[in-house]
């Protein structure tokens, strides 16, 4: 495993934006370890979110490194404007138009993490010529496009498979619908950073929900030898 500890990132997707640096610090205060953001172009996903623009402004009010989900058709054309805007790591999607392992190089010849994400209803095999290239993998546990779905127990064989098949030893994100009643199955396959947005946002103590699904994962640790 590629980290000791399970990393908490809030997806700011279910953030009030009217407030945001007030919600990233509260967030940050309950100790969550990375700021996930959703960008999403309208074309990949049918909904728009942010732009680099909107990065950059996270970026200046949050103090933990930003994790950036490209939910768009082109991340390497504007990896380099997402890169300036502060991400830390960029995770670009393998059905995406600019979907292929070059995007990888692209994104860490910027000297920024490259992360490559795969859908619920794409097979884990599409994402091996992409490993040797990158330091996580985001297997998505819903449709990507909007927050608040249901988590779908069915892609927990990817995460297993990333670790036990193909022997994956980076960041293994898992992001949808994860939650006090999921993230210890997401550890247990093998994850070890889990974005919930719903499930911090909507609670009525984001700093308690947050303690409260580290402590679920870290009990749900899978014991490797
Ligand atoms: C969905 C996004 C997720 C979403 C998670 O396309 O990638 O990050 O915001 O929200 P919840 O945790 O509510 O499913
Ligand atoms: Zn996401």
């Amino acid at each position: 495993m590629p980290t000791d500890r399970m990393l908490i990132a809030p997806s700011l997707l279910s953030a009030d934006f009217s407030r945001l640096r007030e919600d990233i610090a509260r967030v940050e205060g309950g100790g969550a370890d990375w700021m996930h953001v959703d960008v999403m172009d309208g074309h990949f996903v049918p909904n728009l979110t942010m732009g680099p623009f909107i990065v950059r402004a996270i970026h200046r009010a949050a103090t933990t490194p930003l994790d950036v989900h490209l939910m768009i058709d082109d991340p390497a054309t504007y990896a380099e404007e997402f890169a300036a805007a502060g991400a830390s790591v960029l995770c670009y999607h393998v059905e995406c138009r600019e979907g292929g392992p070059e995007t990888a190089l692209k994104i860490n010849s910027l000297g920024v993490r490259a992360g490559i994400a795969v859908r619920p209803d794409t097979p884990i095999t599409a994402v091996k010529e992409h490993l040797p290239h990158v330091s996580m993998v985001l297997v998505m546990s819903v449709m990507p496009g909007f927050s608040g779905q249901s988590f779908m127990p069915e892609v927990l064989e990817k995460t297993r498979a990333l670790r036990e098949e193909y022997g994956f030893t980076g960041d293994v994100q898992m992001d949808g619908g994860v939650g006090p009643e999921t993230i210890a199955d997401c550890a247990a396959a093998g994850a070890n950073v889990f974005v919930a947005g719903s499930a911090v946002f909507k609670a009525d103590d984001p700093a308690l929900a947050i303690a409260d699904l580290r402590s679920r994962a870290e009990a749900a640790r899978p014991i490797r030898r």
